[in-house]
């Protein structure tokens, strides 16, 4: 069953222009940095979309900033109305993942979009893409922004498509971290370098939103598969040039090439999803490209990560904390929901829980912080029914008054953390290893019911048929 998700990014785009999600800037803006600054400006202030239809130096090619950075931006690219409301949009990523996964389906080369203009040998050089200068200090241009990598397990053929960013070394090479714990991290560092083979490679730029979602969510199914999902029908994909990866055909770039063992190449410093500069400059992954594939009048996007709220920690907060929720879900713990804050930058998930037994909290840190999730977040809030998951005012509340500051704060040492958190030990940083806590905010079920405080709110101290004489009197006495 479709699910009308836009299949096609430019259909994504008149969706978000009749919304008055994206703005058309058609003033000539440079690649170096000024595009970058209006992008970053956008995520800060919440603002529409910025459709850039002139780059400097690079006649015919336009570009996209901040394409899904909003929940409102979500929703559309979802098939969903613009102004569904947070749980809403969450119980239909929930919905539609517990659905059977959807395989993808070819189409001829022909009908193929991004096979409008096909570069090989040396006319496939990188710098005729507009690659921006993101941020102000960044070690280079990022092609690579709102992307993903193509690669394939060599021993199940299973297919992983997820977002690295890359960095241009060359007119041939591009460079980008590719932590060890990630899927393609566990492909190209456990399998193919050992054996000192190259791992073909497809990165895909500016996909529909729903492969784009799917290759940043912590997928527990491959992503070509798990896109059908989300979008209740089959994605269509192409074969590529240069080697048998399949890429979707109304992507707007296609670069391929090979990912090369035993060597690696300076990349960074770059604006990270943190919000801080955090990577020094050292060696990391390098891409040989072989090819260069694109749609005619291409539409680059482009994200811009930094200080909240950016499409990544939105669509990655989003994503883990639903995953995090099927999870729970699956052993039986009686959850009453799982939030992430995008605003945390995908470092803080609230949970909701019924009390209904000693430990449920602790068990919930250990389920969570054992799974394959782990590495991205390092703080749980865990609260019970009394508190709204969605409400950050409510969440520092129960904080606040309910987590004993010795009892309720649990620590797990030496767990797998990505090394981009800026509060971490640069010996941390080296082995990709962090610490975590877990506030447990739910009184303990042993206090007898009269010692438990009592919650003095206007819904829970008044008798009913008060509430309802205010309630229906509020407008009269002049409240909105
Ligand atoms: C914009 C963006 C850039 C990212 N860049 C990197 C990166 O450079 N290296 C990395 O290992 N993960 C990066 N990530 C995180 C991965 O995309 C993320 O873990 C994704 O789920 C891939 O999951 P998998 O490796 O488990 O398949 C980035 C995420 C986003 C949203």
């Amino acid at each position: 069953m479709s699910y009308n998700c836009p299949k096609d990014n430019r259909v994504f785009m008149k969706l978000l222009e009749e919304s008055g999600d994206m703005i058309t800037i058609d003033q000539e803006v440079d690649w170096d940095m000024e595009m970058g600054a209006i992008t970053r400006k956008v995520c800060e202030e919440q603002a529409p979309s910025p459709y850039f239809k002139k780059i400097k130096d690079y006649p015919g090619f336009e570009s996209l900033g901040a394409p899904m950075a909003t929940y409102r931006r979500l929703a559309i690219a979802m098939g969903m109305d613009a102004d569904s409301s947070i749980p809403d949009i969450a119980a239909e990523y929930v919905k539609r993942t517990k659905e059977e996964p959807i395989d993808p389906v070819t189409i001829d080369k022909k009908d193929a979009p991004c096979k409008d203009n096909i570069l090989l040998g040396d006319d496939a050089n990188l710098f005729h893409l507009p690659g921006p200068m993101v941020h102000g200090g960044d070690g280079g241009r990022y092609l690579a922004t709102w992307h993903f990598v193509v690669t394939k397990d060599p021993d199940t053929q299973d297919i992983n498509w997820g977002m690295y960013r890359m960095m241009v070394f060359d007119e041939k090479t591009m460079v980008g971290p590719v932590l060890p714990f990630s899927d393609m991290g566990k492909m190209f560092h456990g399998k193919y370098a050992p054996k000192n083979e190259p791992m073909p490679f497809a990165a895909v730029l500016s996909a529909d939103p729903m492969s784009s979602l799917a290759s940043c969510a912590p997928s527990p199914i491959p992503e070509d598969k798990f896109t059908g999902q989300l979008m209740g029908e089959p994605v269509e994909l192409v074969q590529c040039e240069t080697c048998d990866l399949m890429v979707p055909a109304t992507a707007e770039i296609i670069i391929e090439g090979e990912v090369i063992p035993g060597i690696q190449i300076e990349e960074a410093p770059f604006g990270e999803y943190t919000g801080y500069r955090t990577s020094p400059r050292d060696p990391r992954t390098v891409y040989r490209i072989k090819a260069i594939t694109y749609r005619n009048n291409p539409i680059m996007m482009i994200s811009n990560m930094g200080m909240p709220v950016d499409e990544g920690q939105l669509l990655r907060s989003f994503s883990l904390g639903l995953e995090m929720h099927k999870l729970l879900e699956s052993q039986g713990i009686p959850i009453t929901g799982v939030y992430m804050l995008p605003e945390s930058t995908h470092h803080l998930v609230v949970v909701g829980v019924k009390r209904c037994y000693t430990g449920v909290a602790t068990q919930i840190g250990n389920l969570i912080y054992g799974s394959k999730l782990s590495p991205w977040f390092h703080l749980t809030i865990v609260v019970d029914e009394d508190t709204d998951i969605y409400s950050k005012d409510a969440v520092i509340h129960a904080l606040s008054t309910k987590c004993h500051p010795i009892k309720d704060i649990h620590k797990y040492e030496n767990q797998p953390g990505t090394p981009l958190n800026p509060f971490a030990s640069p010996a941390e940083r080296k082995t990709s290893t962090g610490s975590k806590a877990l506030f447990d905010c739910t009184f303990p079920l042993d206090w007898p019911t009269s010692d438990l405080p009592i919650r003095v709110s206007f819904d829970n101290v008044y008798p009913q048929e008060i509430q309802d004489k205010v309630n229906a009197n509020w407008e009269k006495f002049g409240y909105k």
